[in-house]
Protein backbone atom coordinates (compact mmCIF):
# COMPACT_ATOMS: atom_id res chain seq x y z
CA UNK A 1 0.00 0.00 0.00
CA UNK A 2 2.60 2.37 0.51
CA UNK A 3 4.60 1.84 -2.71
CA UNK A 4 1.61 2.37 -4.33
CA UNK A 5 0.87 5.46 -2.25
CA UNK A 6 4.51 6.63 -2.59
CA UNK A 7 4.18 6.37 -6.80
CA UNK A 8 0.90 8.06 -6.75
CA UNK A 9 2.73 10.84 -4.46
CA UNK A 10 5.51 10.55 -7.32
CA UNK A 11 3.48 11.34 -10.13
CA UNK A 12 1.52 13.76 -8.59
CA UNK A 13 4.79 15.40 -7.74
CA UNK A 14 4.84 15.37 -3.82
CA UNK A 15 8.42 14.51 -3.57
CA UNK A 16 8.73 14.49 0.22
CA UNK A 17 7.38 10.91 0.54
CA UNK A 18 10.49 9.75 -0.90
CA UNK A 19 12.39 7.06 0.91
CA UNK A 20 14.28 7.48 4.43
CA UNK A 21 12.36 10.85 4.60
CA UNK A 22 14.13 12.39 2.04
CA UNK A 23 13.26 15.78 0.64
CA UNK A 24 12.75 17.07 -2.66
CA UNK A 25 15.50 19.28 -1.99
CA UNK A 26 17.78 16.30 -0.89
CA UNK A 27 18.34 17.19 2.82
CA UNK A 28 18.36 14.85 5.76
CA UNK A 29 15.79 15.10 8.09
CA UNK A 30 16.63 12.54 10.53
CA UNK A 31 18.87 13.80 12.61
CA UNK A 32 17.36 17.23 13.13
CA UNK A 33 14.02 15.46 14.44
CA UNK A 34 16.09 12.65 16.52
CA UNK A 35 17.88 15.50 17.96
CA UNK A 36 14.71 17.43 19.22
CA UNK A 37 13.05 14.26 20.30
CA UNK A 38 16.19 12.64 21.82
CA UNK A 39 16.37 16.05 24.55
CA UNK A 40 13.67 14.84 27.11
CA UNK A 41 14.61 10.48 26.87
CA UNK A 42 16.73 7.54 25.85
CA UNK A 43 19.24 7.69 23.13
CA UNK A 44 17.34 4.49 22.17
CA UNK A 45 13.77 6.13 22.05
CA UNK A 46 14.42 8.32 19.15
CA UNK A 47 14.30 5.78 16.33
CA UNK A 48 10.92 4.88 17.90
CA UNK A 49 9.34 8.06 17.86
CA UNK A 50 10.56 9.38 14.72
CA UNK A 51 8.77 6.15 13.38
CA UNK A 52 5.55 7.19 14.57
CA UNK A 53 6.17 10.64 13.83
CA UNK A 54 6.85 9.57 10.06
CA UNK A 55 3.51 6.93 10.28
CA UNK A 56 1.54 9.49 11.39
CA UNK A 57 2.30 12.01 8.64
CA UNK A 58 2.57 8.83 6.10
CA UNK A 59 -0.96 8.32 6.91
CA UNK A 60 -2.09 11.70 6.67
CA UNK A 61 -0.81 11.59 3.07
CA UNK A 62 -2.19 8.28 2.50
CA UNK A 63 -5.64 9.84 3.41
CA UNK A 64 -4.88 13.01 1.10
CA UNK A 65 -4.42 10.54 -1.87
CA UNK A 66 -6.92 8.56 -1.53
CA UNK A 67 -9.41 11.31 -1.26
CA UNK A 68 -7.75 12.63 -4.27
CA UNK A 69 -7.88 9.16 -6.06
CA UNK A 70 -11.82 8.92 -5.02
CA UNK A 71 -11.60 12.89 -6.79
CA UNK A 72 -10.34 11.67 -9.87
CA UNK A 73 -12.65 8.81 -10.38
CA UNK A 74 -15.61 10.55 -9.65
CA UNK A 75 -14.24 13.16 -12.28
CA UNK A 76 -13.64 10.83 -15.04
CA UNK A 77 -17.16 8.77 -14.29
CA UNK A 78 -18.52 12.68 -14.73
CA UNK A 79 -16.36 12.63 -17.95
CA UNK A 80 -17.35 9.28 -19.49
CA UNK A 81 -20.92 10.40 -18.36
CA UNK A 82 -20.67 13.58 -20.20
CA UNK A 83 -19.36 11.78 -23.48
CA UNK A 84 -22.00 9.36 -23.82
CA UNK A 85 -24.64 11.82 -23.25
CA UNK A 86 -22.54 13.78 -26.54
CA UNK A 87 -22.43 10.83 -28.97
CA UNK A 88 -26.25 10.41 -28.41
CA UNK A 89 -26.75 13.88 -28.90
CA UNK A 90 -25.21 13.77 -31.76
CA UNK A 91 -26.69 10.65 -33.00
CA UNK A 92 -30.15 11.86 -32.37
CA UNK A 93 -29.70 15.23 -34.49
CA UNK A 94 -27.75 12.84 -37.40
CA UNK A 95 -31.10 10.94 -36.91
CA UNK A 96 -33.02 13.81 -37.44
CA UNK A 97 -31.11 15.10 -40.49
CA UNK A 98 -31.40 12.28 -41.97
CA UNK A 99 -35.40 12.46 -41.65
CA UNK A 100 -35.58 16.28 -42.68
CA UNK A 101 -33.32 15.29 -46.19
CA UNK A 102 -35.76 12.43 -46.42
CA UNK A 103 -38.86 14.65 -45.75
CA UNK A 104 -37.50 17.31 -48.29
CA UNK A 105 -36.43 14.96 -50.99
CA UNK A 106 -40.11 13.24 -50.43
CA UNK A 107 -41.56 17.09 -50.24
CA UNK A 108 -40.10 17.95 -54.45
CA UNK A 109 -40.99 14.65 -55.38
CA UNK A 110 -44.71 14.66 -54.41
CA UNK A 111 -44.55 18.42 -54.84
CA UNK A 112 -43.37 17.60 -58.64
CA UNK A 113 -46.18 14.58 -59.18
CA UNK A 114 -48.77 16.97 -57.80
CA UNK A 115 -48.02 19.35 -60.41
CA UNK A 116 -48.20 16.89 -63.63
CA UNK A 117 -50.93 15.70 -62.27
CA UNK A 118 -52.72 18.39 -62.13
CA UNK A 119 -52.58 19.47 -65.66
CA UNK A 120 -53.20 16.33 -66.86
CA UNK A 121 -56.50 16.30 -64.70
CA UNK A 122 -57.09 19.93 -65.92
CA UNK A 123 -56.98 18.35 -69.35
CA UNK A 124 -59.14 16.02 -68.72
CA UNK A 125 -62.16 17.88 -67.17
CA UNK A 126 -61.91 20.62 -69.92
CA UNK A 127 -62.15 17.61 -72.28
CA UNK A 128 -65.02 16.09 -70.58
CA UNK A 129 -66.77 19.95 -70.80
CA UNK A 130 -66.52 19.98 -74.40
CA UNK A 131 -67.73 16.39 -75.19
CA UNK A 132 -70.83 17.45 -72.77
CA UNK A 133 -71.52 20.15 -74.90
CA UNK A 134 -70.80 18.37 -77.53
CA UNK A 135 -73.33 15.53 -77.20
CA UNK A 136 -76.03 18.12 -75.65
CA UNK A 137 -77.90 17.47 -72.04
CA UNK A 138 -80.33 15.14 -73.59
CA UNK A 139 -77.75 12.75 -74.31
CA UNK A 140 -77.58 9.24 -72.49
CA UNK A 141 -73.90 10.12 -71.97
CA UNK A 142 -74.19 12.76 -69.54
CA UNK A 143 -74.46 10.65 -66.73
CA UNK A 144 -71.47 8.93 -67.58
CA UNK A 145 -69.46 12.14 -68.26
CA UNK A 146 -70.71 13.71 -65.22
CA UNK A 147 -69.32 10.78 -63.16
CA UNK A 148 -66.38 10.70 -65.19
CA UNK A 149 -66.05 14.90 -64.03
CA UNK A 150 -66.69 13.61 -60.17
CA UNK A 151 -63.55 11.29 -60.26
CA UNK A 152 -61.10 13.80 -61.77
CA UNK A 153 -62.15 16.32 -58.78
CA UNK A 154 -61.31 14.17 -56.70
CA UNK A 155 -58.53 13.27 -58.51
CA UNK A 156 -57.45 16.81 -58.12
CA UNK A 157 -58.10 16.63 -54.09
CA UNK A 158 -55.42 13.82 -53.98
CA UNK A 159 -53.17 16.13 -56.07
CA UNK A 160 -53.23 18.87 -53.25
CA UNK A 161 -53.23 16.26 -50.43
CA UNK A 162 -49.80 14.98 -51.97
CA UNK A 163 -48.66 18.92 -51.42
CA UNK A 164 -49.31 18.16 -47.42
CA UNK A 165 -45.63 16.02 -47.53
CA UNK A 166 -43.50 18.34 -47.94
CA UNK A 167 -43.53 21.56 -45.86
CA UNK A 168 -43.76 24.18 -48.40
CA UNK A 169 -47.06 22.59 -49.36
CA UNK A 170 -49.86 25.09 -50.18
CA UNK A 171 -51.17 26.41 -47.22
CA UNK A 172 -54.93 27.64 -47.63
CA UNK A 173 -55.14 28.56 -44.19
CA UNK A 174 -58.82 29.61 -42.42
CA UNK A 175 -61.02 29.46 -39.11
CA UNK A 176 -61.91 26.14 -39.10
CA UNK A 177 -64.24 24.14 -36.32
CA UNK A 178 -62.09 20.88 -35.16
CA UNK A 179 -65.41 19.12 -34.00
CA UNK A 180 -67.24 19.98 -37.09
CA UNK A 181 -64.30 18.27 -38.82
CA UNK A 182 -63.88 15.29 -36.57
CA UNK A 183 -67.63 14.47 -36.64
CA UNK A 184 -68.05 14.48 -40.76
CA UNK A 185 -64.84 12.26 -41.06
CA UNK A 186 -65.71 9.38 -38.47
CA UNK A 187 -68.88 9.52 -40.19
CA UNK A 188 -67.66 8.87 -43.37
CA UNK A 189 -65.38 6.37 -42.04
CA UNK A 190 -68.35 4.78 -39.82
CA UNK A 191 -70.14 4.16 -43.47
CA UNK A 192 -67.13 2.81 -45.26
CA UNK A 193 -64.29 1.06 -43.73
CA UNK A 194 -64.47 0.31 -40.28
CA UNK A 195 -66.82 -2.86 -40.12
CA UNK A 196 -66.48 -4.04 -36.63
CA UNK A 197 -65.10 -0.91 -35.19
CA UNK A 198 -67.14 1.43 -33.00
CA UNK A 199 -66.01 4.82 -32.96
CA UNK A 200 -67.56 7.23 -30.55
CA UNK A 201 -66.72 10.53 -29.91
CA UNK A 202 -66.23 12.93 -26.77
CA UNK A 203 -66.22 16.21 -28.07
CA UNK A 204 -65.68 19.57 -26.01
CA UNK A 205 -68.86 21.77 -26.98
CA UNK A 206 -67.89 25.41 -27.70
CA UNK A 207 -64.45 24.63 -28.81
CA UNK A 208 -62.33 27.94 -29.70
CA UNK A 209 -62.01 27.88 -33.63
CA UNK A 210 -58.66 26.54 -35.19
CA UNK A 211 -56.32 28.46 -37.87
CA UNK A 212 -55.87 25.87 -40.44
CA UNK A 213 -55.87 24.41 -44.16
CA UNK A 214 -58.95 22.29 -43.97
CA UNK A 215 -57.74 19.39 -46.19
CA UNK A 216 -54.59 18.95 -44.77
CA UNK A 217 -56.71 18.79 -41.87
CA UNK A 218 -58.71 16.24 -42.81
CA UNK A 219 -56.12 14.43 -43.76
CA UNK A 220 -54.65 14.36 -40.60
CA UNK A 221 -58.02 12.97 -39.05
CA UNK A 222 -58.50 10.88 -41.87
CA UNK A 223 -54.87 8.89 -41.14
CA UNK A 224 -55.77 8.60 -37.51
CA UNK A 225 -59.01 7.10 -37.54
CA UNK A 226 -58.46 5.15 -40.46
CA UNK A 227 -54.65 3.59 -38.46
CA UNK A 228 -57.00 3.55 -35.12
CA UNK A 229 -59.39 1.02 -37.05
CA UNK A 230 -57.01 -0.80 -38.71
CA UNK A 231 -55.02 -1.92 -35.74
CA UNK A 232 -57.66 -3.68 -34.97
CA UNK A 233 -57.94 -7.52 -34.93
CA UNK A 234 -60.94 -9.89 -36.30
CA UNK A 235 -63.35 -8.76 -33.10
CA UNK A 236 -63.07 -5.00 -34.10
CA UNK A 237 -62.49 -2.88 -31.35
CA UNK A 238 -63.10 0.72 -29.85
CA UNK A 239 -62.08 3.87 -31.71
CA UNK A 240 -62.49 7.00 -28.88
CA UNK A 241 -62.14 10.09 -30.53
CA UNK A 242 -61.66 13.77 -27.88
CA UNK A 243 -61.31 17.35 -28.46
CA UNK A 244 -60.66 20.19 -26.32
CA UNK A 245 -58.83 22.64 -24.64
CA UNK A 246 -55.90 21.88 -21.80
CA UNK A 247 -53.10 23.70 -20.27
CA UNK A 248 -49.71 21.99 -21.40
CA UNK A 249 -46.62 22.28 -19.50
CA UNK A 250 -43.04 22.12 -20.32
CA UNK A 251 -41.74 18.63 -19.38
CA UNK A 252 -45.34 17.40 -21.41
CA UNK A 253 -44.42 19.34 -24.59
CA UNK A 254 -41.01 18.32 -24.42
CA UNK A 255 -42.39 14.73 -25.45
CA UNK A 256 -43.55 15.98 -28.92
CA UNK A 257 -42.51 13.96 -32.01
CA UNK A 258 -42.00 16.88 -33.60
CA UNK A 259 -37.99 18.83 -33.90
CA UNK A 260 -39.43 21.91 -32.44
CA UNK A 261 -41.07 21.66 -29.05
CA UNK A 262 -43.85 24.25 -28.17
CA UNK A 263 -44.10 26.71 -25.60
CA UNK A 264 -45.92 26.04 -21.80
CA UNK A 265 -49.36 27.34 -22.29
CA UNK A 266 -53.08 26.17 -23.94
CA UNK A 267 -53.83 24.28 -26.83
CA UNK A 268 -56.49 22.86 -29.02
CA UNK A 269 -56.45 19.02 -28.29
CA UNK A 270 -57.63 15.76 -30.44
CA UNK A 271 -56.74 12.39 -29.19
CA UNK A 272 -57.39 9.85 -31.51
CA UNK A 273 -57.49 6.70 -29.13
CA UNK A 274 -57.54 2.67 -29.80
CA UNK A 275 -57.58 -1.02 -28.27
CA UNK A 276 -55.78 -1.88 -31.03
CA UNK A 277 -52.69 -4.14 -31.41
CA UNK A 278 -50.71 -1.00 -29.66
CA UNK A 279 -46.92 -1.31 -31.11
CA UNK A 280 -43.46 -2.00 -29.44
CA UNK A 281 -40.73 0.42 -28.73
CA UNK A 282 -38.98 -0.23 -32.09
CA UNK A 283 -41.81 0.17 -34.17
CA UNK A 284 -43.03 3.70 -32.22
CA UNK A 285 -39.82 5.31 -32.96
CA UNK A 286 -40.00 4.63 -36.62
CA UNK A 287 -43.59 5.42 -36.96
CA UNK A 288 -43.18 8.58 -38.69
CA UNK A 289 -40.38 7.74 -41.24
CA UNK A 290 -41.40 7.65 -44.52
CA UNK A 291 -42.59 4.31 -46.03
CA UNK A 292 -42.12 2.77 -42.64
CA UNK A 293 -45.02 0.29 -42.88
CA UNK A 294 -45.82 -2.93 -40.93
CA UNK A 295 -48.67 -3.72 -42.72
CA UNK A 296 -50.03 -5.34 -46.38
CA UNK A 297 -50.47 -3.06 -48.48
CA UNK A 298 -49.51 -0.26 -46.52
CA UNK A 299 -47.42 2.47 -48.35
CA UNK A 300 -46.09 4.13 -44.80
CA UNK A 301 -46.95 7.70 -45.50
CA UNK A 302 -49.95 8.31 -43.06
CA UNK A 303 -48.41 9.23 -40.29
CA UNK A 304 -45.33 11.26 -42.41
CA UNK A 305 -48.37 13.27 -43.70
CA UNK A 306 -49.86 13.97 -40.11
CA UNK A 307 -46.33 14.83 -38.99
CA UNK A 308 -45.86 17.34 -41.30
CA UNK A 309 -49.06 19.00 -40.78
CA UNK A 310 -48.98 19.39 -37.46
CA UNK A 311 -45.68 20.63 -37.77
CA UNK A 312 -46.84 23.28 -40.22
CA UNK A 313 -49.26 24.21 -38.23
CA UNK A 314 -47.16 25.00 -35.10
CA UNK A 315 -48.27 21.91 -32.79
CA UNK A 316 -46.90 19.05 -31.70
CA UNK A 317 -47.93 15.55 -31.75
CA UNK A 318 -47.57 12.58 -29.12
CA UNK A 319 -47.62 9.15 -29.16
CA UNK A 320 -48.65 6.19 -26.51
CA UNK A 321 -48.83 2.73 -27.25
CA UNK A 322 -48.76 -0.62 -25.29
CA UNK A 323 -48.39 -3.66 -27.19
CA UNK A 324 -51.97 -5.81 -27.12
CA UNK A 325 -53.27 -2.94 -24.95
CA UNK A 326 -53.65 -0.16 -28.12
CA UNK A 327 -52.56 3.73 -28.58
CA UNK A 328 -53.35 7.00 -28.19
CA UNK A 329 -52.16 9.84 -30.95
CA UNK A 330 -52.57 13.32 -29.56
CA UNK A 331 -52.33 16.02 -31.86
CA UNK A 332 -52.18 19.97 -29.81
CA UNK A 333 -52.61 22.98 -32.03
CA UNK A 334 -52.06 26.62 -30.67
CA UNK A 335 -55.13 28.39 -30.07
CA UNK A 336 -55.69 31.67 -32.10
CA UNK A 337 -54.74 34.80 -31.38
CA UNK A 338 -57.67 37.14 -29.40
N1 LIG B 1 -53.08 3.18 -34.09
C1 LIG B 1 -52.04 2.39 -34.38
N2 LIG B 1 -51.91 1.19 -33.75
C2 LIG B 1 -50.86 0.38 -34.02
N3 LIG B 1 -49.89 0.67 -34.92
C3 LIG B 1 -49.97 1.84 -35.59
C4 LIG B 1 -51.05 2.76 -35.35
N4 LIG B 1 -50.87 3.83 -36.13
C5 LIG B 1 -49.73 3.59 -36.84
N5 LIG B 1 -49.20 2.40 -36.53
C6 LIG B 1 -47.94 1.83 -37.04
O1 LIG B 1 -47.24 2.82 -37.76
C7 LIG B 1 -46.97 2.40 -39.09
C8 LIG B 1 -46.95 3.64 -40.00
O2 LIG B 1 -48.25 4.20 -40.10
P1 LIG B 1 -48.63 5.01 -41.40
O3 LIG B 1 -50.02 5.50 -41.26
O4 LIG B 1 -47.56 6.02 -41.65
O5 LIG B 1 -48.50 3.95 -42.56
P2 LIG B 1 -49.48 2.74 -42.93
O6 LIG B 1 -50.76 2.87 -42.17
O7 LIG B 1 -48.72 1.48 -42.73
O8 LIG B 1 -49.70 2.99 -44.46
P3 LIG B 1 -50.52 4.23 -45.15
O9 LIG B 1 -49.49 5.05 -45.83
O10 LIG B 1 -51.44 3.56 -46.08
O11 LIG B 1 -51.20 4.99 -44.06
C9 LIG B 1 -48.05 1.40 -39.38
O12 LIG B 1 -47.69 0.51 -40.42
C10 LIG B 1 -48.19 0.69 -38.03
O13 LIG B 1 -47.16 -0.24 -37.83
MG1 LIG C 1 -51.83 4.66 -42.17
Amino acid sequence: MLFQSRRIAMFLGLGHMSEGGRTASGGDQSGARGEALGSGGEEGDAPVAATTEEDRSSDEQQLELDRQLAEMKELHLEIEAALRRTEQEHEELERQLMQTQKLEGLGVLAGGIAHDFNNLLMAISGNLELIKHVVGPESPATRYIDNAFIASKRAADLARQMLAYPRKGVNEVKPLDLNRMVGENADLLKASVLKGVKVTAQLQPDLPLLEGDPAHLQQLVINLITNAAEAMGEGGGNVKIATGVAEYGAEQLEKSRLEQKQLPGRYLYLEVADNGCGMDGDTIKRIFDPFFSTKLPGRGLGLTAVQGIVRRHGGAIFVDSEPGAGTTFSVLFPLPLP
